[in-house]
């Protein structure tokens, strides 16, 4: 576009350039000739009407010497001796006139034409001084009172001077025809130069005007440019179509659309974190108050269930003669520990303490691990296999961390093929080396069942503290497994196990090699 613009200005001062030097070699061409014809001629032509002029008049004393009265030939003689003297004079003048003006002459038909008028005015001045002596003897032949011989010398001299006289008159011509030229020359390359000059304004204008209106039609998606930004400003970032331009504006629009669109990215990540702290900050709200509450619950449940013990006690004493007395007892007693189980979870999540690391083989907590569970599965008819890979790294581990950890993945496992009724439940535990997705090198645990997996309904909140599709769930598990995940360094992940280890619910648990 830059380029473009220059090249429609630098296209303007060309012509504009072009045009005024033209006309002004031409104008100064014109004044050349004009100048010529002011100083040079002119005066040489004034010059030559008097030489003329006197060749007239001394030719007609001349013609009539011989003729006239002989009294008047004194004063004739008289006159015609001055005029002789006179007229060499005017004729040098003439010649250095001549001289002077062909130095500035340039054009060939002017050096021709003062050429032939040198020539012609020497060959005037040679026929005058030879005259000279020829009129000595005419005159001596006078005095003398021989008129028949100054007859005889007369006639050959007026030949002679007539020729001059006609010399000059052709002359005179010559000059008058050629001033006559140069004026009408003159005046045409005026109107020539006028017209030159008119030509170049129109072109001029017209090529202003066309690369004005480049430049306005290359400039116009700026104004868009300035409302986009405009509105920018005011807050809209949803993105706009941009036409692709292979100029500097088009690139400019498409660099500035780019940038628009990372910062309505980074907005959205800004209003994403917020809405993360402010949640944070609402749960660790609730952690602390449900802390609390746990706290000031769990003494007078302990107090309760030893209460309800002695009452069983007391209750189992009387014998079989209170059955009811009995079952309702047991009722009390099994709601008071299902109550102290959730408070020690609370308490659990609420107080989670910085993991007590320490290099440990990541297959043998894992096997520790199951083998708490082993005999609750067994019950619960669940199958479970272990698989170890012998070249796992060591990992620092906090193992009771750990372990807890495992039992809520293996209980929800359980719990979820349970409560769908698989009709082989099994659970998969594979300890393995792993690489993460920055190909950092560590170890990682998979357990897998045979339930029905994770929707992603569930995926999208498995994680959040008290969520929970169990009825009697508290959705505090896999919060507390990713905590301590979280705090060895780790990542948990969740998906969809191989139909080989069940096809249901995998969690995986990574942790960087020690
Ligand atoms: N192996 C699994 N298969 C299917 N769904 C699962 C599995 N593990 C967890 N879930 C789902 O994730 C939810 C949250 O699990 P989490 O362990 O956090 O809480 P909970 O098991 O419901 O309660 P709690 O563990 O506190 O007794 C569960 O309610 C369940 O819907
Ligand atoms: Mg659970």
């Amino acid at each position: 576009m830059r380029t473009e613009i220059v090249a429609g200005f630098a296209t303007v001062i060309l012509a504009f350039g072009a045009v005024a030097a033209y006309s002004l070699a031409r104008q100064q061409r014109a004044v050349a000739s004009m100048r010529l014809a002011n100083e040079g001629y002119l005066r040489l032509a004034v010059q030559l009407v008097e030489l003329r002029v006197n060749q007239g008049l001394f030719n007609t004393q001349l013609d009539q010497l011989l003729d006239g009265d002989p009294r008047e030939r004194v004063t004739s003689r008289a006159w015609m001796a001055l005029a002789r003297r006179s007229r060499r004079g005017r004729l040098s003048v003439a010649v250095g006139l001549v001289r002077d003006t062909a130095r500035t002459a340039r054009e060939p038909d002017d050096r021709a034409l003062l050429r032939r008028a040198t020539e012609s005015l020497a060959g005037i001045d040679a026929t005058y001084a030879t005259d000279e002596a020829l009129f000595e003897e005419m005159f001596f032949a006078l005095a003398n009172g021989n008129v028949e011989a100054a007859r005889a010398i007369e006639r050959p001299i007026l030949e002679r001077e007539d020729r001059c006289e006609a010399a000059l008159r052709g002359l005179m011509r010559e000059l008058q025809l050629r001033i006559q030229f140069l004026a009408d020359e003159a005046e045409r390359r005026q109107r020539q130069s006028l017209q030159l000059t008119l030509l170049a304004i129109a072109v001029a204008c017209v090529l202003g005007a066309a690369s004005s209106v480049a430049a306005l039609r290359s400039l116009r998606p700026l104004a868009r440019l300035r409302d986009r930004a405009r509105a920018v400003a005011r807050g809209d970032l949803s993105p706009v179509q941009v036409d692709a331009r292979p100029d500097e504006i088009g690139e400019l629009a498409a660099e500035f659309e780019r940038m628009v669109g990372a910062v309505a990215a980074r907005d959205a990540a800004l209003r994403a974190a917020h809405g993360r702290v402010l949640q944070a900050e609402r749960l660790a709200a609730i952690g602390r108050m449900a802390a609390h509450v746990t706290h000031e619950v769990r003494n007078p449940l302990s107090s309760m269930a030893l209460n309800a013990e002695m009452l069983a006690d007391e209750v189992g004493a009387l014998g079989a003669g209170a059955p009811e007395a009995e079952r309702l007892v047991r009722a009390i007693q099994r709601e008071i520990d299902r109550l102290t189980s959730i408070t020690e979870e609370y308490l659990r999540v609420a107080r989670l303490p910085q993991p007590r690391l320490e290099r440990e083989d990541l297959g043998a907590v894992a096997s520790d691990a199951v083998g708490f569970v082993r005999r609750e599965m067994e019950v619960a008819g669940v199958r479970l296999r272990v698989d170890v890979d012998e070249l796992v790294p060591a990992v620092m581990l906090d193992e009771s961390q750990l372990r807890q950890a495992m039992l809520n993945l293996l209980r929800n496992a359980r719990e979820a093929m349970e409560a769908a009724q698989v009709a082989e439940p099994a659970i998969v535990v594979r300890v393995a080396p792993r690489a993460n997705d920055l190909g950092a090198a560590g170890a990682a645990v998979e357990v897998c069942d045979a339930g029905p997996g994770l929707t992603d309904d569930v995926l999208e909140h498995l994680y959040e503290l008290f969520f929970t599709t169990k009825q009697r769930g508290s959705g505090l598990g896999l919060p507390l497994t990713r905590e301590i995940v979280v705090a060895h360094g780790g990542v948990i992940r969740a998906d969809r196990a191989e139909a080989a280890d069940g096809g249901g619910a995998r969690f995986t648990l990574w942790f960087p090699a020690a």
